[in-house]
């Protein structure tokens, strides 16, 4: 069961952008698949128009109250579930310290979750006890980065971070977000990566059908599927295919 966490320590890069549309087209495979909300900004609940039924639902299922697999809620596309956001996920960090082996009942949790073909986690930026309890159950961190200097100096901070936790670098696969061609230090930085061989060749570029999804609630396949974005997507799940199943 491939898990990918959208992640990135540093916050406005793309993640819930690219978690809600990679799902969306996994599920579009025709694969089973679920994207676990975890940030309590529920920026990726809104996009599907999914709401929290019950209060404290994180909280429960952390304190062993309330079965996982009892959050999931239907989506309205097929083949596609959400385990929606809920703002006790805020105190994560806490909740999660006042746990036995607290660095791995996120991955207890998904083993609950079989039955999936594909599970997505939108990440809150950051690098918390919950982050490292990502880093642990993730099969892939997939990582979207802008292509600017502050960007380049929190992924540093992350490949030390998995270094110094013995946490399998290879798991991460990053790639450039919001990129804008207009830019001469974008295209430096990514000629710079490319060579590097750490990124993967599909990124995606700055663009307003990106910004709609929270105009239209929707993923951006639904108002605009023939669209650039789109195709951009589109080439990122197939290069992620490629590289992660
Ligand atoms: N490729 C893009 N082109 C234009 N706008 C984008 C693009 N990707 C994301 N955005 C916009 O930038 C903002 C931040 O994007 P998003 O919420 O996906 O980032 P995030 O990393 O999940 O942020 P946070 O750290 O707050 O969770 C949103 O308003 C979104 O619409
Ligand atoms: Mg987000």
């Amino acid at each position: 069961m491939p898990t990918f966490a959208l992640y990135n320590l540093k916050g406005g890069v793309g993640k819930t952008a690219a978690s809600v549309n990679l799902a969306y087209l996994s599920a579009a495979d025709g694969k089973k698949t679920l994207l676990w909300d975890l940030d309590p900004q529920g920026a990726a609940s809104y996009y599907f128009q999914v709401e929290t039924a019950g209060k404290n639902e994180f909280k429960k299922i952390l304190s062993g109250n309330l079965p996982v697999k009892e959050i999931i809620r239907e989506s309205a596309f097929e083949n596609l579930w959400i385990i929606p956001s809920d703002m006790s996920s805020r105190h994560a960090d806490l909740l999660l310290d006042e746990q036995k082996q607290s660095r791995k009942k996120l991955k207890s949790f998904l083993h609950e979750l079989k039955g999936f073909d594909h599970i997505f986690m939108d990440c809150p930026p950051g690098l918390s006890i919950l982050h490292e309890n990502v880093f642990l159950a993730a099969g892939w961190v997939l990582m979207p980065n802008i292509p600017t200097t502050l960007s380049i100096l929190s992924f540093d901070k992350v490949i030390r971070f998995f270094e110094e936790n013995n946490i399998e670098q290879e798991k991460i696969k990053c790639f450039f977000s919001m990129v804008d061609h207009r830019k001469n230090l974008h295209h430096e930085i990514m000629q710079k990566f490319y060579r590097d061989g750490v990124f993967l060749k599909s990124y995606i570029p700055y663009l307003s059908d990106v910004e709609k999804m929270g105009t239209y609630r929707q993923p951006l396949f639904e108002f605009a599927n023939s669209g650039y974005a789109a195709t951009c997507f589109r080439d990122l799940w197939n290069e992620i295919k490629k590289k992660c199943l």
